[in-house]
């Protein structure tokens, strides 16, 4: 075969050639638009009650329930490893679950005893806790159920949202997360902790939360996966509608007139259209939750051989920043914090 054959005699007229800032690694380096660094990562813990051994999650390979001191010293090395930031979910004991969720409202209930060893023993590291009635209520819905057991009654779970958020304050977190998507929740928690002197407590808003399947592995994370003997809860009144993009972006608004500090999209990775609107049309930091199905089906893929793990897991970090999150919630922060 000579030169002619294989195409070499052949040139385009061309002036711009956009691989010419792509030929090499230097080159490359120097024109990356976007970068995931350990700032940007906030690590997703869940806490036990009991100091027995740490508890594997079957559909989160790597991640585990921790007991408060194994959940302390995680904590410490997520620190070390430069991670700003801690989200506490607490797997609760089914025996202390009733249809209001009466432990979300125990001052001495296990998130707050674990706030208060964080804060004790691993003070560098800010702590977000979620303020949502789901792993408390033994039907596993985000609120009070209405007589006739088919809606959330807002107002009435707000009121209580209130006061788990206002003993959050108390016992030392940086950011209230509300995560359970009532109206009017983010004033009303605002209003209350102004009240009661935790002005400075932040509120990291989960404003455009959708009613996803990508949220089953958590669910059995954190032992709310079934109400009232159904498989798949179905949180369809109160989460957003995975079809709707203007409504996702007027409720995070909402959020944000309302005082939310950050506004929060969830999932992240097939919502990466609502991660860019709402960061071209917010003014405060947008954080983006990549929540457990999606961690499960990389790893799942990679068990398989299918897809490379690291190359896939770094990539949807990427993709997550480079849609616009100035924080990402991931179940990855700390082996990613650890490749930085
Ligand atoms: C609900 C809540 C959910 C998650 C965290 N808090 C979702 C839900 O059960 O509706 C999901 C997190 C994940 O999937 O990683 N308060």
């Amino acid at each position: 075969m000579n030169s002619s054959d294989k195409g070499m005699d052949f040139k385009l007229d061309l002036l711009r050639r956009p691989r010419r800032l792509r030929r090499n690694a230097s080159l490359r380096a120097m024109v990356r638009e976007t970068r995931v660094g350990v700032d940007d990562l906030i690590a997703p813990l869940i806490v036990m009650d009991g100091e027995g051994e740490k508890q594997p999650v079957g559909s989160m390979p790597g991640l585990f329930r921790l007991g408060i001191a194994d959940l302390v010293a995680e904590c410490r090395e997520l620190s070390e490893l430069g991670v700003k930031a801690v989200a506490i979910f607490p797997f609760i004991d089914p025996s202390l679950k009733d249809p209001l969720g009466s432990e979300a409202e125990n001052p001495d209930s296990l998130v707050l005893r674990a706030v208060r060893a964080i804060k004790r023993d691993a003070p560098q590291i800010s702590v977000i806790t979620d303020v949502a009635l789901d792993p408390y209520t033994s039907h596993g819905h985000d609120g009070v159920l209405s007589p006739d057991g088919k809606d959330v009654l807002n107002d009435a779970t707000v009121q209580r949202l209130c006061r788990m958020a206002t003993l959050q304050a108390e016992a030392g977190v940086d950011i209230v997360a509300p995560s359970d998507m009532m109206d009017g929740r983010v004033g009303a928690i605002r209003e209350t902790l102004d009240e009661e002197g935790f002005e400075s407590t932040a509120i990291m808003a989960y404003s455009a939360k959708f009613a996803s399947a990508y949220y089953g592995p958590y669910r059995e994370a954190v032992g709310s996966a079934s109400a009232a003997g159904t498989t798949l809860l179905d949180k369809k009144t109160y989460q957003l509608d995975p079809a709707n993009r203007r409504e996702a972006i007027m409720d995070a608004l909402m959020d944000e007139e309302e005082g939310a500090d950050f506004v929060m999209v969830k999932p992240a990775g097939a919502y990466l259209d609502i991660v860019r609107e709402l960061r071209d049309a917010s003014e405060v930091p947008v954080a983006a939750y990549q929540v457990s199905g999606e961690y499960a089906q990389i790893h799942a893929a990679a068990q398989l051989g299918w897809l490379d793990y690291e190359k896939t897991r770094d990539e949807s970090l990427l993709a997550i920043k480079r849609a616009g999150a100035d924080v990402i919630l991931t179940y990855f922060a700390k082996e990613v914090a650890k490749s930085l």
